[in-house]
């Protein structure tokens, strides 16, 4: 980026002309991209900016509080719509599938805040490789493809959609945005519905919640990967105890990459790797067996679905 002050002050006045004496929802959710829009937001029109943060039930371990302390000077409207997301998602095996049922559930709790607040706009955290990755058919990505045709808003705005990430953390940094927000790793809109395979239930987002949490804590701060995530795959037999059992294998991933577009996998040393394996299958009782992912992208994409 030639000059992030000038991108920033662009930002705010092209936000600020386009929602007028009107209101803006921006759909908070915690990562990097969201945090840049809402803050360029708040900049631009304060209070008339409406932060709100869906509790999907499919965000990782701790996140909806950290994000209620990190945001509370906003004052976001937390919605508990873990119900609504786990039963539109059952029996919904299709990653695609996943995508846009999460998605479109997104937009509808948006359109009820939106108009029990005379909400015009929806200010969304696109970025450029969205886009692209949307537009080749690639993967629908939940705030792009996803997206039903009917919306009741004004306006989509959408103030980094020509960024790539790197850039966007540029900008993150310049606006003075906490360094745990600036450096978050990407985490994806559908959360961790598209990190277990085939249906997503409850029980399976438990056990995937507490691995990712497991996986961060062991790989974030020591390697700094552009990403780092585990996945449930299928169930496999194990041995726990003196008994056999049918267990959970979670996949463990971590990557490097500048862009998302491609990434190749970290060679962790076999110690942290041997510990990833010894602290998932011991505190996670369900799973039986941990596997690490060598793929670089493409072939794999970094996320599992
Ligand atoms: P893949 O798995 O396609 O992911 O290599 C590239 C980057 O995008 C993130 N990702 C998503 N982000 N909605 C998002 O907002 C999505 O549907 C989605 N799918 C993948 C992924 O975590 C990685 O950083």
């Amino acid at each position: 980026m030639v000059d992030v002050n000038a991108f920033i002050d662009e930002a705010v006045n092209r936000i600020r002309e386009q929602v007028k004496d009107g209101k803006a929802l921006i759909a908070l959710s915690g990562g990097v991209d969201s945090s840049v829009c809402a803050i360029l937001a708040h900049r631009a029109i304060g209070d008339k900016l409406v932060p709100v943060y869906v509790d999907t039930g499919l965000m990782r371990k701790g996140e909806t509080d950290r994000i209620r302390e990190l945001f509370s000077f906003m004052n976001p409207r937390i919605v508990d719509a873990s119900d609504q997301f786990f039963g539109a998602l059952k029996g919904v095996t299709d990653p695609e599938m996943k995508r846009k049922v999460v998605g479109e559930n997104f937009i509808r709790v948006f359109e009820v805040v939106a108009k029990s607040l005379d909400v015009d706009y929806l200010i969304q955290g696109t970025i450029y490789p969205d886009r692209i990755e949307s537009e080749g058919g690639i993967k629908s990505h939940h705030n792009v493809g996803g997206l039903p045709s009917v919306i009741d808003f004004k306006g989509i705005i959408e103030p980094i959609e020509d960024l790539y990430k790197d850039e966007v953390r540029e900008v993150a940094r310049a606006l003075e945005l906490p360094e745990e927000v600036a450096e978050r790793m990407p985490f994806p809109g559908p959360g961790l519905s598209v990190r277990v395979i085939g249906e997503v239930t409850r029980e399976k987002v438990e056990v995937i919640r507490e691995a990712n949490a497991i996986v961060e804590e062991e790989i974030v701060h020591k390697f700094k990967p552009w990403q780092c995530l585990a996945a449930l795959l299928e169930k496999g037999t194990g041995v726990k105890g003196d008994n056999r059992c049918h267990g959970w294998i979670v996949a463990v991933r971590a990557v490097e990459s500048r862009d998302a577009m491609t990434a190749n996998h970290m060679e962790l040393p076999w110690e942290t790797l041997n510990k990833l394996s010894s602290r998932i299958t011991s505190e996670i009782p369900s799973v039986a067996r941990v596997v690490y992912d060598i793929t670089p992208k493409p072939p794999a994409t970094i996320e599992f679905e």
